[in-house]
């Protein structure tokens, strides 16, 4: 089963207490939302692979440590998910972004997919897929599932919020797959919402109703 990461840094936590609150109007969720993911994609990279380089300082030779391995692919999920794409850029700028377009129908909470675009060299790459909210995980799984038909083997998820019944979902269907996290609630109500969540993201990322 993959393993559940919940990144408790005071910043990201601190962060997202404010991100929470009904109170924060459309520019400052916004910044906020793009400051954690830049703070979770801190933590996310944190065991990358490092190997050795030679570097000429203005004194003397030595040997230095660069980044590794795979190249990075971003996926957000649309459209929430990409509030968090330019947060995650700052430390990983190289990163190329493909998109998968999911809404979740209202009545069925059934995921409805209606785009896919990812990077060519897609079976080269090492996939972060974001989403603020991980919710009852249908869509998580359904983007998962669109990645790996086309030959994505290596991918982390990345969510802001999430709740028990998603990360459950996800291990279940795709245990391979490591989930990251900045806070795992209650639950959910009976509109498939986190239980105290944050709302719905994407209209408080941008602005509608
Ligand atoms: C939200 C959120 C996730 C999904 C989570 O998107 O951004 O993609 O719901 O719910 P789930 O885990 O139950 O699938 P939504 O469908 O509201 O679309 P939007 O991002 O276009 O607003
Ligand atoms: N999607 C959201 O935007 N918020 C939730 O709480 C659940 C799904």
């Amino acid at each position: 089963m993959g393993n559940l990461y919940v990144f408790d840094h005071p910043l990201i936590q601190h962060k997202l207490s404010y991100i929470r609150d009904k109170n924060t109007g459309t520019k400052e969720f916004r910044e906020l939302v793009d400051e954690v993911a830049m703070l979770m994609a801190y933590e996310i990279t944190r065991n990358m692979p490092l190997e050795e380089i030679e570097v000429e300082t203005p004194v003397t030779k030595c040997k230095s440590k660069v980044i590794s391995g795979k190249k990075v692919g971003l996926v957000p999920i649309l459209r929430a998910g990409i509030g968090m794409v330019d947060g995650v850029l700052k430390l990983i700028p190289a990163a190329k972004v493909g998109h998968v377009g999911l809404y979740r129908d209202p009545d069925t909470l059934q995921p409805i997919e209606y785009y896919l675009k990812l990077p060519s060299d897609v079976t080269e790459r090492e996939f972060i897929v974001i989403d603020p909210m991980l919710a009852t995980g249908g869509s998580a799984v359904a983007a998962l599932t669109a990645l790996k038909k086309r030959g994505a083997r290596h991918i982390k998820l990345m969510c802001l919020v999430s709740a028990p019944q998603g990360i459950e979902k996800v291990q279940e269907e795709h245990p391979d797959v490591d989930i990251y996290v900045a806070a795992v609630d209650e639950g959910l109500n009976d509109h498939g919402y986190i239980v105290p969540g944050l709302g719905d993201a994407g209209d408080r990322l941008f602005g509608t109703k």
